[in-house]
């Protein structure tokens, strides 16, 4: 600690902000990278407070950061990891980010001093479920610890709303047979042989226990309990828009109370995909009211349209339960529960009828593997009892059926099947008084939205301005013809 503070003194006060989270610690073997991860609070304000806030803010993290290098001389880069979504950009625009105080405490990435940097000329507008970025490609070298990603085609960003930080998309594309798709990170990685296949797996860690990881091309035995079950990925023309995501079924769902009691509901089909950019889990209506009104103490406040919550109901034993066939997920209350503030909590879950999502209050309590090669989801209760990264290779069975070399948690000791999934009701518990404010939440992104076809700003070495108004001028200007040509080609793939 008292290095810590003595080398905040020396640094500069946006670094020295920036380095109170903790820098990715990236360890690479044979056919794997592993790389930490750890929350980032939207909340500038408890961001500052000292130690005993330690736990309290990451309980308010409401999205997970990852610290890779990109361009040459290498800039270490913080990025928002989201399964939700397929691109890779940086440099949010803080001005219009939803805490620009949050988005001004990172470093952006000056492209001017990349000696590796090619510019395409091609630019778009991509939507989140929250904001939007205008980017323009470029290419450039990605370093993740000692592995280079060479030639990655990533966004600088000319104008964003609502996202503080750049984003690393690992989701798949949305439509598969975009002809503007191109190879996002994942799949670079696998064409030049970093990672064998394109899989990696994700372990966000509770909410009492900070340092997540990401594997690529790898799993870690240490993190889990029990057996990976193997869930397929929906075929997007199954799915409620029709988008390519990780889409899988959720067959149930149950509540286990603090005595050990469970109530599970008759088997239900909703199509649900894992979000690391979501901070909350959104579920349908009657799901979402079979959580709430049988949630110890919970009270449904109309304004915001969260269940409120004790924060103390977090220190009791007790779990959500998700089922995905015979997988039972129990997300501990600590985990499911959402510190808004210092005072106010939430259940992590909002009603939604459209496009059902599981964000970073399921996530805590999941080890996921994501197999884009073999489209499939490996899902097993989270854990942690040692380190031992199993490589992934390729072909069908890539991602070994391994058990978790951690010991499970005692099953509920008796189970009901009361809990209603199916119908919609009216809340009896109702709460009056005053909310949280949902101006100040600064959820993550969302899951990706629409791709628009937007005009370059001619970024490159030398360009001085990511103005909009510049951009109309320097047009262009920077994109020689063979560059063009060549990622054309490559979009084209
Ligand atoms: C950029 O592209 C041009 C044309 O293909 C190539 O000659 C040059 O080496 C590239 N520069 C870098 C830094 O990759
Ligand atoms: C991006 O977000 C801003 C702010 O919400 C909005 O005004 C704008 O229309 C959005 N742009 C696109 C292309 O969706």
């Amino acid at each position: 600690m008292l290095l810590f503070v003595l080398s905040s003194l020396l640094l500069s006060p946006a670094v020295a902000a920036a380095a109170q989270r903790q820098r990715s610690v990236i360890t690479r073997g044979e056919g794997f990278l592993r790389a930490s991860i750890n929350p980032i609070s939207g909340i500038p304000a408890l961001r500052r407070r000292q130690i005993s806030e330690e736990v309290e803010n990451q309980k308010t993290g409401t999205r997970y950061g990852i610290d890779i290098g990109i361009g040459t001389p290498a800039q270490i880069i913080t990025l928002i990891l989201d399964t939700g979504s397929p691109d890779l950009w940086v440099n949010p625009t803080c001005e219009t980010a939803n805490v620009p105080k949050e988005c001004t405490q990172y470093p952006q990435f000056d492209y001017t001093k990349s000696t590796s940097l090619n510019t395409t000329g091609f630019a778009d507008i991509l939507s989140y479920g929250k904001g939007n970025a205008s980017i323009e490609y470029i290419t450039d070298t990605i370093t993740i610890g000692s592995a280079k990603v060479k030639n990655q085609i990533l966004g600088v960003n000319f104008e964003s709303y609502d996202i503080p930080l750049g984003i690393l998309g690992l989701s798949p594309p949305m439509d598969p047979n975009d002809p503007d798709n191109y190879p996002f990170l994942l799949d670079t990685m696998a064409a030049e042989g970093i990672i064998k296949s394109r899989a990696f797996s994700l372990d966000l860690r509770s909410v009492t226990e900070p340092e997540g990881a990401i594997i690529f091309g790898g799993l870690d035995t240490g993190k889990f309990s029990g057996s990976l079950a193997k869930l397929p990925m929906l075929d997007p023309s199954q799915s409620p828009q029709g988008f390519d995501r990780y889409w899988i079924v959720l067959t149930g769902v149950g509540l286990t109370m603090p005595d050990g009691t469970s109530d599970k509901s008759g088997t239900i089909e909703v199509p649900v995909f894992p979000d690391s950019g979501g901070t909350l889990t959104r579920l349908p209506t009657p799901i979402f009211q079979a959580f709430g009104e049988s949630f110890p103490g919970a009270q449904f406040d109309p304004a915001s349209g969260f269940y409120i919550v004790d924060c103390a109901v977090g220190d009791e034993a007790g779990s959500v339960d998700f089922y995905f066939g015979s997988k039972r997920i129990a997300v501990p209350f600590n985990d499911f529960i959402w510190h808004v503030d210092g005072q106010t909590c939430v259940l992590g879950l909002l009603s939604d009828d459209e496009e059902p999502v599981l964000g970073d209050s399921f996530l805590r309590a999941a080890y996921v593997v994501h197999d884009q090669d073999n489209r499939a989801l490996h899902m097993a209760q989270a854990a942690s009892c040692g380190t031992n990264i199993v490589s992934i290779g390729s072909g069908k069975n890539a991602v070994p059926s391994v058990t978790g070399d951690c010991s499970a948690a005692p099953a509920p000791t008796a189970v009901g099947g009361g809990l209603d999934a199916t119908a919609t009701r009216q809340p009896t518990n109702i709460f009056t008084g005053s909310g949280p404010d949902a101006t100040i939440i600064g959820g993550g992104p969302g899951p990706a939205g629409g791709r628009t076809t937007a005009t370059a700003v001619g970024l490159g070495p030398g360009a001085t301005s990511t103005s909009k108004s510049a951009a109309g001028r320097s047009v262009g200007l920077s994109v020689g013809a063979a560059v063009a040509a060549l990622v054309a080609g490559v979009l084209a793939l």
